[in-house]
């Protein structure tokens, strides 16, 4: 694959100043021209039932696997909950994943970035992502990690870096991850 168009990312928060989407906003801002970072809206998917998908898939559970379906890559930026992913972040996953043999996330390159206020910035989150997308076959980025701490302060009002070598970090990272889709 070339540069790809279409990359789909996950937000795993749902807070209207969540620190993710500001950094899910600015990877976007980042991106080549050519290259779109769409966000796709997780936050109206019904927890996964099996029960439910026998009796038909809600729409919305439809859209999101179109959505992802059609993405050539996928990039994670996600807060930690607990040490851990948050649900709604969890839920999204399991519904790509099914029905069973249908996975929408199989074989698609990933990469992961996890934010937080606090000085691990989302270490254990950001693994436990990295071992749902090995069961899901998708090449995940490896170098550089993005363990973003103290992300309380490196977005200024508007949204922008306030430094420069936090920037500079994105960038790298987004390379990182174009360079990866480039030889899927
Ligand atoms: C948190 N937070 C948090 N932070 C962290 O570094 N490790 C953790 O385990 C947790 N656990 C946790 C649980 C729950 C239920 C909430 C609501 C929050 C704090 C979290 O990092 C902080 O609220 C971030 O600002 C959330 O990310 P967004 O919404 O700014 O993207």
């Amino acid at each position: 694959m070339n540069q790809p168009s279409n990359i789909a990312v996950i937000v795993g928060s749902l807070r209207k100043e969540s620190l993710n989407a500001k950094a899910a906003r600015a990877l976007a801002d980042l991106a080549p021209d050519g290259v779109s970072l769409n966000i796709i809206p997780i936050g109206d998917l019904p927890h996964y039932n099996e029960d439910v998908e026998a009796e038909g898939a809600p729409e919305s559970w439809t859209r999101f696997r179109e959505q992802i379906g059609k993405a050539e890559a996928i990039l994670f930026v996600s807060p930690e909950y607990n040490r851990s992913v948050p649900g709604v972040l969890k839920n999204a996953i399991d519904v790509g994943s099914r029905p069973y043999g249908s996975s929408v996330w199989q074989g698609k390159p990933a990469a992961i970035m996890t934010l937080s206020p606090g000085a691990l910035g989302g270490f254990g989150a950001n693994h436990h992502i990295r071992q749902m997308l090995v069961f899901q076959d998708m090449p995940v980025l490896q170098q550089p990690e993005a363990y973003i701490g103290n992300a309380g302060s490196i977005f200024d009002e508007q949204g922008g870096f306030k430094d420069e070598k936090t920037k500079a970090f994105f960038q790298t990272f987004l390379d990182a991850f174009l360079a990866l889709v480039a030889r899927a």
